[in-house]
């Protein structure tokens, strides 16, 4: 290991902090983190919920920054969730607040963050977080606070990095409820059209829909055709196979169509219903829907997820060691490596339509949509 100076003196007092939504894993790196950065002697400090921690004295009645020890990561690695708390509203570049009117708007509170870091003096931050958060730690280092970037998401949609951690937990959640209602579709004949997440990207629905055993995935790269559908529970029902699974990504949507949102933030939601509705008129087929939500995000990671994690909590503090601020720890093939953060947060990951696993489900019969 090479130095431990970041070029402005050596390293005393590290922070960590999870934002956006939670994917399990987080206590995982956050364990991993603290233990391999107390060993090198360096204090190690919790952010509470993001950044709000720094701007609040307290949040929801406990210290905004407290110290993580030996203690406080305690068997954690197998916890869902994050002992930090996280939020999806705490970007302190547009942070929501109250105008004297009762109406809300945002205010640009980075800088007050970046002084409670040289205030608190803090040496370096571990952001752990998908897009929007990296996002907004590369904005922060830019503003002179030094970071490390950890990947997080559900929806493996990051650049840079082969696998988010999460991601192969919500999969094998999606995989099993998709495997349960093969027996209850099969013994009413009914169509099952299961929702899974995944934002704007196809990655969990064709991962789990795969290994499910879908007869049609949809992901957002490929918009959708409903008569390729229809045609495929029809092809079924010839066989004598008259029930079909569809496995949709929640950012779906039909050929020349928009994709469903719940509201106007852009939440994705609504695509089960609408196409379940559409496939029954068109095929004549008692058709339900389950949407699997934040059952995808909860609960315990699996031993893939906690082991990424925990390699991604050590490299991260290796970055640190070696003074490689500004960059994000990746999986590249069999090995974490460090990458610009910039390069990660460019633009976001979509499934290929040449990778081997759409290929695959091709050469398979299952139906994409087009
Ligand atoms: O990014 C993770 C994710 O679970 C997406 O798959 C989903 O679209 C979104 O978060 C849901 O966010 P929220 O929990 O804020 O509704």
């Amino acid at each position: 290991m090479s130095s431990t100076s970041t070029g402005r003196g050596p390293i005393r007092r590290i922070a960590i902090n999870t934002g956006g939504g939670d994917a399990p894993g987080l206590n995982a790196v956050i364990r991993a983190a603290t233990l391999s950065a107390l060993s090198k002697g360096w204090e190690v400090l919790g952010i509470r919920r993001g950044y709000m921690g720094l701007l609040e004295g307290e949040v929801d009645g406990e210290p905004g920054i407290f110290p993580l020890t030996a203690q406080t990561v305690r068997g954690i690695t197998h916890l869902g969730g994050t002992i930090l708390g996280t939020t999806t509203r705490g970007n302190p570049f547009g942070m929501e607040v109250r105008e004297s009117d009762g109406t809300w708007g945002k205010k640009d509170r980075s800088e007050e963050i970046v002084q409670r870091f040289r205030e608190l003096e803090i040496d370096a931050l571990i952001a752990i977080g998908g897009d929007g958060s990296l996002q907004i730690a590369l904005a922060l280092q830019k503003k002179g606070l030094p970071v490390v970037g950890v990947p997080k998401t559900i929806d493996n949609d990051l650049l840079a990095t082969d696998v988010t951690f999460g991601f192969e937990t919500a999969v094998e959640v999606a995989t099993d409820a998709i495997g349960r209602l093969h027996s209850t579709a099969e013994a009413h004949q009914r169509v099952m059209v299961v929702q899974v997440m995944g934002r704007h990207t196809g990655w969990i629905a064709l991962e789990s829909g795969m290994a499910g055993g879908a007869d049609a995935i949809l992901i957002p790269e490929i918009p959708y055709s409903l008569d390729k559908i229809v045609a495929k529970v029809r092809e079924r029902d010839a066989t004598g196979r008259r029930f079909s699974i569809i496995v949709v990504a929640e950012g779906a949507r039909p050929a020349g169509g928009t994709p469903s949102y719940v509201d106007a933030t852009g939440r994705y939601g609504g695509i089960a219903e609408q196409l379940a509705l559409e496939l029954e008129r068109a095929c004549g087929k008692e058709t339900r829907t389950m949407v699997l939500g934040h059952i995808q995000r909860g609960g315990s990671p699996n031993a893939y997820d906690r082991n990424l994690a925990l390699r991604f909590g050590g490299a991260a503090v290796r970055c640190i060691a070696e003074g490689s601020m500004g960059s994000m720890v990746a999986l590249q093939g069999t090995n974490v490596r460090s990458v610009p953060l910039e390069s990660a947060v460019k633009d976001i990951k979509r499934v290929p339509l040449d990778c081997d696993m759409v290929l695959t489900a091709l050469q398979l019969g299952v139906a994409l949509g087009d």
